[in-house]
Parts: C-alpha cells; sequence; structure tokens
C-alpha cells in the first residue's frame, strides 16, 4: 500500500497537483463558528482540475472564493452541471473519515455520463476529496450530527449555444462545516402540478436542474408553512418518488417500505445504507411502487404508524405530518421512533462510535501545512 501523506506539502507532491498562495493562511485563520447552518459556512479552500483535449489536468488547491466562467458558458446556458454530497465526519476518532465515498464517486460517473460529459476519474475525485479533508481536518466538528460537507461538482465550460456538449470541462471541491439540515418533524406537501423529472429523463442524474426544477413547489410549500415538496410519478401523479433532496420510507404493519428505483428517483447513498442496515437490525425492507393514496389510507387507517426521509444532508428526518391539495392533514401516530433508531445506528457507524461491519467507512490523514 502507498505510504499516507501527513502534510499537504507532501500529498501535493505525490498527487502533482499545484497549491496556490494564500490557501495555508487561509486555512490558519479560519475560526470555526459555533452556528452553521448548512452551506452557510463555507471552508477557506476549493479544489479545481480542469479538463481539456481528453484529460484531465493538473488539479490545484486555491483559497476559497468567486471563479471566473464565461458568461456563454455550457453550464451557465444549459445547466451542464452535475454535483455530488458527501460527508466527512471526526466524532468518535481523531482522524476524519469519510463515508462510502467510492458510491460518490461511481455515482458522479454514471450522472456526467448521462449528460454526456467526460467522467471525473478516481484518482482525480479521491485526491480532490482527500485533500480538502485532510487539509480541513480543524474544521471538521467533533459533536455528534455535525461534519463537513463536502460538495464536488463537474461543469462545462465552453461557450456557445450550439446544442452540444463543452469541449472543455471544471471539477471542483468545496467544504461546508455543518449541522443537520432540517431540525424538527419535516411538514411535507404533496405536489400535484409540477413534477421532478420523468423516466428517460434525467431524474436519476444527481444533475443540478433537476433541484432547479423543484424550486417552484419547495417555495409554494415554505409559503403554507410546509417544510418540503413530495414529488409524484411524471406519468401517472400516483406514485410517490421522493421528497426535494431527499428518499422516502414509510414503516407499514411494522416493515419498512420505500419506493422501488422506477428510472427517475436520485439512487440515495443513505437510502442504499439503510435498507442493508434495516435489514441487518431485523426489519423487513420493502422497495415497491408507493401509490400516495394508498399510503395516506393507511396513515389514516393507522396502518403506516411512521414516515421518514433521508438523505446525506437529511441523515434520517422524521416527517410530523403530510398534507395534500385539499389542504387535509395525515398526521402519523408515530414521529421519529423507528426512525430514531435507525439514524443513531447509522450515525454511529458514520461518526465511528460503533463497530462499522460493512466496511463503508474510509480513514483519510489529517495534513499538516
Ligand atoms: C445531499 O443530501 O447531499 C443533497 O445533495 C441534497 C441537497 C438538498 C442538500
Amino acid at each position: 500500500m502507498a505510504p499516507m501523506p501527513t502534510s499537504v506539502a507532501e500529498a501535493v507532491a505525490m498527487a502533482g497537483y499545484h497549491v496556490a498562495p494564500g490557501v495555508g493562511a487561509a486555512l490558519k485563520q479560519f475560526v470555526l463558528p459555533e452556528k452553521l447552518g448548512f452551506g452557510l459556512v463555507a471552508a477557506p479552500l476549493m479544489f479545481s482540475a480542469e479538463w481539456s483535449d481528453g484529460n484531465w489536468g493538473r488539479g490545484e488547491l486555491l483559497p476559497y472564493g468567486p471563479i471566473e466562467i464565461l458568461p456563454g458558458a455550457r453550464a451557465l446556458q444549459y445547466a451542464e452541471l452535475v454535483f455530488e454530497g458527501l460527508k466527512a465526519y471526526k466524532v468518535g476518532e481523531a482522524g476524519p473519515n469519510l463515508f462510502r465515498p467510492r458510491e460518490n464517486w461511481q455515482r458522479l460517473a454514471r450522472s456526467a455520463q448521462r449528460l454526456s460529459m467526460p467522467a471525473v476519474s478516481e484518482s482525480v475525485f479521491f485526491q480532490a476529496i482527500e485533500v480538502m479533508v485532510g487539509a480541513c481536518h480543524r474544521l471538521i466538528p467533533r459533536e455528534s450530527g455535525r461534519s463537513l460537507y463536502l460538495r464536488p461538482f463537474l461543469f462545462g465550460t465552453e461557450a456557445g449555444y450550439l446544442l452540444r456538449n463543452s469541449t472543455t470541462f471544471r471539477f471542483m471541491v468545496i467544504a461546508n462545516p455543518v449541522e443537520i439540515y432540517s431540525s424538527g418533524p419535516m411538514r411535507v406537501a404533496i405536489e400535484r402540478d409540477d413534477v421532478r423529472a420523468a423516466v428517460g429523463g434525467v431524474g436519476t442524474a444527481k444533475a443540478s436542474a433537476n433541484y432547479a426544477a423543484s424550486l417552484r413547489a419547495s417555495n409554494a410549500a415554505v409559503a403554507r408553512g410546509l417544510t418540503v415538496a413530495l414529488w409524484l410519478d411524471a406519468r401517472e401523479q400516483r406514485f410517490i418518488q421522493e421528497l426535494s433532496g431527499m428518499n422516502l420510507f414509510a414503516v407499514i404493519g411494522g416493515e419498512l417500505h420505500t419506493p422501488a428505483l422506477d428510472g427517475a428517483i436520485l439512487p440515495g447513498i443513505t437510502r442504499d445504507s439503510l435498507i442493508t442496515l434495516a435489514q441487518h437490525l431485523g426489519f423487513k425492507v420493502h422497495e415497491r411502487p408507493l401509490a400516495i393514496d394508498d399510503l395516506l389510507a393507511q396513515i389514516v387507517s393507522g396502518e403506516c404508524t411512521e414516515v421518514f426521509a433521508c438523505g446525506t444532508a437529511a441523515i434520517l428526518s422524521p416527517i410530523g405530518l403530510l398534507t395534500d391539495r385539499d389542504r387535509r392533514e395525515y398526521v402519523p401516530v408515530q414521529i421519529d421512533s423507528a426512525a430514531a433508531q435507525l439514524r443513531e445506528a447509522l450515525l454511529a457507524i458514520q461518526e465511528r462510535r460503533a463497530p462499522d461491519p460493512f466496511g463503508w467507512t474510509r480513514d483519510v490523514a489529517p495534513l499538516t501545512l
């Protein structure tokens, strides 16, 4: 096995990328605020690598700040932009660790393929996230539930209106010390008009355009005093897909049910982890089409006792109520019961407070400047 670098200089020498002046000073000066929010506090550095002539160039570590992009770039004009989200933890141990980062790399490659963009190579992806986490290790919160959120993203930089892919791309990683994404039980608005994604579209890709498509419903939900929109399938508006930025689980008859991946749902890494973990803990888990009207009837009858959301940002967030277009409210009899048990089991693995029987966590060497 290759030796682990212990300093940014060694990591840079091994990976062959460049560190811009000011990165070390920015890191030294950074003070972690008490209030973090989600994406409000930026780590003071960022990684950037460019793709041209069919190859990834030498990556760079830069102080966090504005970037230059041509106004005509395909990323701005045609949403040629895909991203990932993963977290580094430093709760149970002195050094940082990542949770299932290979799954993020693979999903980024699938997203890029859907938008016919070049894949980020495994070495560029891992160098980027490991140097970001290693260099930022001092900024990773130690409290349970807090972490360093990494946002890798890939976008087309070539200007032009011809409907073709860019020939030049940029891959960047930014990082944010974060707290929990959504606090308290969520109030869900069932979205019956807009659709997030249709089969054959880009729903399974982590394409920024999907998130843009969800914003009108999110705004409408918030205007009604609710937290988040719940998306239904595009063809019949009958089957649950996901919540904005999160997958959904329901406890029905004491067993876990989640919408089967239908070719438009984002395959969440937390969703996948939960299915494995819940089965390991003795739950029966069903991945199947989940009709919204059936679920609402089962909440009313008490057969469905609990509903919750999951995602990298959301971890496992309880749902306090669902409401429909007619404003009728559906309140599950339990809020954060199975969800609390599963959240603690998952977080304990992610935060290295419990053994990791699945081999999901990966050490990252802290780097000195
Ligand atoms: C994530 O959970 O990583 C996401 O990308 C969802 C986003 C709404 C924060």
